[in-house]
């Protein structure tokens, strides 16, 4: 992860540039410029602030011009994402979520005591989600520490952001896929310490309790400490589903809801980023705020899950901290554009449900209700999510999610040609009596809902070219 001598040091990008500042906030520069200097960014601008610009080496610069169809933005994160799912991706997706665990997810899973299957795999996840313009990921692994280790190799390797989660389950597990609590502990902390010594910049363990029900709260409570002693972050699982939110209260008795559980073990910090989230009671989203714990919204799975419709927006005014996840493979698009595209499609089924009460006859009536209102996601509050927000939610905001001075350029180099797919047909949108701005939204706008990752051209994390063909 350390600059590379097979990347240039000093580069400045000319050309369109779009990134977020807040959840309702972007910045568009048209013409403009971006220096990178060893993987940071050290100015950003229009064309009058570039000439401004007073920094001696400036001629050393490598110099890059997009082109009219090209554009940057901010690499995606993607903040939850099961890496050992992937060979299950598009398979499985007929039953809701225990069951599906218990049918398809945990058998997978225990084959990752083989290293050699861990490797094959790892690779190309970690590949395919660069590829994709993934350039941070939030990982959930297995409970197997070997192959966590060769996940955050490759991750490392292969020039990816990656928090690498060791899944901890000591109970209501399959014999195969579970683990004694101070077996799980010793092999976390030596994972924590394998990574360490990888001295890398890029990699960050991350405490993982898959979710209540297979954690007992004394492990809980001890990944809480583990959390609080080597100064880590946290990821888990709430909300997702009704039968899980009531199997979770069943076992935790006392609790009056699910956050609280996770709170009574200390596993709800400001570096916690809980999936989900789809049935948070008003207390738990006040809680959440309380405590600066985040929400990765995963809507592609909660709709294969059949889990529901999570009102993001009610978290964000709850004052929380919203991410987007693919949720591999309850998702089954590892994009963060169709994660975007999910997002919006959520919001606006929230926004007509809403509206209307559909009865069981399929006659619509009028929802007089204050929320009737609903104003659904717009594509660039989705990009919002997809960049700084899950930089936020995933506490590295200070290092990545959009190109403030000072961070890493982690980016996407976007390209928009003609031809690259076929409701793409940009050059027929552009007409000529459209302003440079309009022109460049529209553009922007057809990227978000019908471009893939053949139009994700280049890949930057840390500055360097991390996009394999
Ligand atoms: N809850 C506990 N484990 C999982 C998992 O692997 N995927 C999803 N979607 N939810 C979970
Ligand atoms: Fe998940």
């Amino acid at each position: 992860s350390e600059i590379r001598d097979d990347m240039d040091h000093h580069v400045i990008y000319f050309g369109n540039i779009f990134h977020s500042i807040s959840f309702n906030e972007s910045q568009e520069i048209l013409d403009g410029f971006i220096a990178v200097e060893d993987g940071k960014i050290i100015a950003i601008g229009n064309k009058t602030e570039f000439e401004a610009w007073n920094y001696a080496n400036k001629d050393t610069f490598k110099k890059i011009n997009l082109t009219d169809t090209q554009f940057l933005i901010p690499g995606f994160v993607d903040s939850h994402i099961h890496a050992p799912q992937v060979p299950n991706i598009g398979l499985g997706l007929d039953k809701p979520l225990l069951d599906w665990l218990n049918t398809y997810t945990f058998p997978l899973e225990t084959q990752y005591k083989d290293k050699n299957f861990a490797k094959q795999v790892y690779e190309k996840v970690v590949q395919r989600t660069l590829s994709s313009g993934t350039t941070t990921a939030a990982y959930f692994a297995t409970i197997h520490k070997d192959s966590c280790k060769i996940l955050a190799d490759v991750a490392n390797e292969k020039g990816q952001r990656a928090f690498i989660g060791k899944v901890a389950m000591n109970q209501y597990s399959p014999d195969t896929y579970v683990e004694e609590l101070e077996q799980s502990l010793t092999d976390n902390e030596e994972l924590i310490n394998y990574i360490k010594d990888l001295k890398s910049d890029l990699i960050t363990p991350i405490i993982t309790p898959r979710f209540a029900i297979s954690c007992s709260m004394e492990m809980m409570k001890k990944l809480a400490e583990l959390a609080r002693i080597h100064n880590l972050p946290i990821q888990s699982h709430i909300s997702e589903n009704v039968d899980e939110i009531k199997f979770t209260l069943e076992l935790f008795s006392g609790h009056s809801n699910y956050a609280e559980v996770y709170d009574t073990a200390g596993l709800l910090t400001n570096r916690t980023i809980m999936a989900h989230a789809v049935h948070l009671e008003n207390e738990e989203i006040e809680l959440f705020a309380k405590r600066g714990t985040s929400v990765s919204h995963c809507p592609n799975s909660n709709t294969n899950l059949r889990s529901g419709l999570c009102d993001v927006k009610r978290l964000i005014a709850g004052g929380v901290k919203v991410g987007l996840g693919s949720d591999i493979s309850g998702g089954n698009r590892i994009s963060i554009l169709d994660a975007m595209r999910a997002a919006l499609d959520v919001s606006h089924h929230l926004n007509f449900m809403k509206k209307q009460n559909v009865l069981g006859t399929g006659q619509v009536v009028e929802n007089k209700e204050k929320n009737a209102e609903y104003e659904p996601l717009d594509y660039k509050q989705a990009l919002f999510l997809a960049t700084l927000g899950g930089a936020q939610a995933l506490s590295v905001s200070d290092v990545t999610g959009n190109f403030q001075i000072g961070k890493s350029f982690d980016a996407l180099l976007i390209d928009t040609y003609e031809g690259t797919v076929d409701e793409f047909d940009l050059p027929k949108v552009l007409t000529e009596n459209l302003s440079e701005h309009d022109k460049f939204e529209k553009l922007l706008q057809k990227f978000v809902y019908t471009g893939d990752d053949r139009n994700i051209i280049e890949v930057f994390v840390k500055g360097r070219q991390v996009k394999t063909k």
